[in-house]
């Protein structure tokens, strides 16, 4: 049976940033470091005023399409996955498409659009749905696009106003793909829970401190269950490993707790025995807190290790290298840490091709999902054609009397006119309104 997975991925970043440690932390009266070391985030990407989920998704796909010479026939699926959708019938794919099809010659009648809902784990299942899709025998030889865009925003003041970002993640899903094929193992760890969420409203309740904490024991969840499917996890067996990335801290506390599990009975615990004992075995222990503080204290002692710094260094830091300058984009951020360290290793000439990565996916309310993929032949040049780093590099840089203004561009209860603050050039932009209320999008040469 063919490989089935990622062929090719776009990145559209938000044209404006916010700088954290420059403009907001001073304006909070807050330390830099909290965000640049705690956090471990120096901007948010926020979009101008005529930018929007509709044109960064539409964006990013129509520099895929050209790139790989994909034309609309070619394209049998079009997934939008988001938290941020501003109609809650008409999908969000539906207007990406009517884009499109200003550009590229043809039309998109023959593709099955939809819409994907679970907070930031929906971007994963929309690449599920592709993979069942194809693998059922069902596309006709066609393409899935599965789109991730997100304008994450919070409520000013909110704890989660530091972690802010927008942008979209496109990707092109079929058969022989040249960036990674996906393995048909999955462990899934899913709860009723509270931690995040947006009842008939559009920026987000949140118990931040919460969410961490199920963010964790969820992806633990997750961890044993793909085990329990029968996927070998010891930690030598990847070359990457690209977490749901809300903030790079986030992935840190997660990273060690991890790999701790991952090395548990085998040949790395043995090795750091000398040095820092054995793993804490819950049957050693009467009382549960006991057992918890020896835990804890081992997990310290653990990511002081050089082997815990070695590994984290060459499978977890490459992924961040995009996060930490665009913040939190709920659907798409997995996908820019997957992204993110493809990019980092083609840049140290890391030979990858057929290595495995361990694609680690969050959504709040709350569910996490583990799968491995596989490296293809075509991943470095695939991913040397990303023009990530130039987008971060010309983003207008906001003021913070710019940042109040544009969140109130982009907040649906406030009235505000502000002119855009940069000039659209090559790409689709937000129009205004038509008659029945929808929002209307043009391309600009
Ligand atoms: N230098 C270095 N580190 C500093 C610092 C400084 N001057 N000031 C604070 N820090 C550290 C804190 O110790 C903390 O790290 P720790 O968790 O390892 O202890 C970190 O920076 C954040 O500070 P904290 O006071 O906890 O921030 P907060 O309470 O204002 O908000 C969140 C943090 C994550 C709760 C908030 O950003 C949020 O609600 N985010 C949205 C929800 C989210 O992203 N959840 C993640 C799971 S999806």
């Amino acid at each position: 049976m063919n490989e089935v997975g990622i062929d090719g991925v776009e990145i559209r970043t938000g044209k404006l940033q916010l700088d954290l440690a420059e403009t907001f932390a001073p304006a909070q009266g807050e330390d830099p470091g909290k965000y640049t070391k705690g956090l471990g985030l120096r901007a948010s990407s926020l979009p101008d005023v005529y930018e929007d989920i509709v044109t960064m998704g539409a964006n990013a796909a129509h520099r895929l399409m050209e790139r790989k010479g994909v034309d609309l026939e070619d394209i049998g699926r079009i997934d939008v996955a988001t938290e941020s959708a501003f109609d809650k019938s008409k999908p969000v794919s539906t207007y990406v498409a009517g884009c499109l099809e200003q550009v590229f010659a043809g039309d998109l009648h023959h593709a099955n659009k939809g819409e994907r809902k679970f907070a930031c784990v929906s971007g994963t299942q929309a690449l599920d749905d592709a993979f069942n899709w194809i693998r059922a025998g069902r596309s006709r030889g066609r393409k899935a696009l599965v789109i991730a865009t997100d304008t994450a925003l919070y409520e000013r003041d909110d704890p989660g106003e530091a972690t802010q970002g927008a942008g979209a993640v496109a990707m092109l899903i079929d058969e022989d793909p040249d960036v990674a094929s996906f393995s048909t193992l999955q462990g899934y760890g899913s709860a009723d829970e509270t931690d995040f969420l947006k009842p008939n409203q559009q920026f987000p309740s949140v118990d931040g401190k919460r969410s961490m904490q199920v963010y964790l024991a969820r992806m633990r969840e997750a961890l044993e269950d793909l085990e329990t499917a029968g996927a070998d996890t010891h930690p030598d067996n990847f070359a990457l490993i690209p977490f749901h990335t809300p903030f790079p801290g986030m992935v840190k506390k997660a990273a060690v707790l991890g790999y701790r599990h991952c090395i548990r009975g085998t040949d790395i615990e043995a090795e750091i025995a000398d040095e820092i004992g054995r793993q804490p075995r819950p049957e050693a222990f009467d009382d549960g807190e006991a057992y918890l503080d020896a835990l804890k204290e081992y997990t310290d002692k653990l990511a002081e290790t050089t082997q815990y710094a070695e590994w984290y260094e060459r499978t977890v830091a490459p992924t961040l290298g995009i996060s930490e300058h665009v913040g939190n984009w709920y659907t798409g951020s997995v996908h820019i840490a997957r992204a993110a360290g493809l990019k980092a290793a083609a840049e140290d000439a890391r030979d990858l091709t057929g290595q495995q990565m361990l694609v680690a996916s969050y959504g709040s309310g709350a569910q996490a999902e583990i799968h491995a993929e596989t490296i293809q032949p075509g991943w470095a040049d695939e991913i040397s054609q990303l023009s990530i780093d130039e987008q971060i590099q010309n983003r207008y840089d906001l003021s913070f009397e710019e940042y109040e203004q544009i969140h109130d561009v982009h907040n649906h209860d406030a009235e505000t006119d502000l002119e855009p603050l940069t000039t659209p050039d090559g790409e689709f932009v937000f129009d205004g309104w038509g008659r029945m209320g929808e929002r209307k999008y043009t391309y600009v040469e």
